[in-house]
């Protein structure tokens, strides 16, 4: 890996790597997220020489599971399957890590699928409670991460 960069991007931007990992073989507009254009939603494109190669996304969602005032969620998390294993995926999480930390949040969140689970727990996620279905995607897991002060 030369030249990896991250740089905030649009929600229009990530769409052809949402699709590309997340999505494969679903309708385009399974990939656009609600919240996605907010201006508190916030994309990260990891580049690799200026070609886009990952993408994460941190919106400010409340999850139910959760009492913290502060939280945000983790959406669209995807590296390109040419560049994954390769430590990159980590380097898009700690960018997000990064990011709500200095917006002073009291929890991460997310709906891990079953394969990342591992990766997230590698960063110190927690699991919360017990798997689910999400309908057409897979066995998915609530993790966090908690901050103080
Ligand atoms: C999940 C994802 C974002 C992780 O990004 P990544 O760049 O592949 O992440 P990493 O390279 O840091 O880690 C991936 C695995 O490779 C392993 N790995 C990485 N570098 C390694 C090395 N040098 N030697 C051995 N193993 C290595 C990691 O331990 C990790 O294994 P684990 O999942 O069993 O813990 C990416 O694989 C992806 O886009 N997957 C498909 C979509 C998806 O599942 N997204 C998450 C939705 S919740």
């Amino acid at each position: 890996m030369s030249n990896i960069k991250i740089k905030k991007i649009s929600h229009l931007e990530t769409i052809p790597v949402r699709s590309e990992v997340l999505r494969k073989g679903k309708p385009i507009e399974s990939c656009y997220f609600e919240g996605d254009e907010l201006e508190e939603t916030v994309h990260f494109g990891l580049f690799n020489d200026e070609i886009l190669i990952g993408v994460a996304s941190i919106f400010k969602t409340k999850s139910n599971h959760f009492s913290e005032e502060k939280q945000y969620q983790l959406r669209g998390m995807a590296v390109l399957e040419d560049y994954q294993g390769k430590r990159l995926g980590g380097v898009l999480l700690e960018e997000a890590i990064r990011f709500v930390q200095q917006n002073q949040a009291d929890i991460l969140w997310f709906n891990a699928r079953e394969n990342a689970v591992n990766f997230y727990k590698n960063y110190n996620f927690r699991i919360f409670g017990k798997p689910f279905d999400i309908n057409g995607i897979g066995i998915h897991y609530v993790m966090y991460m908690n901050f103080v002060g």
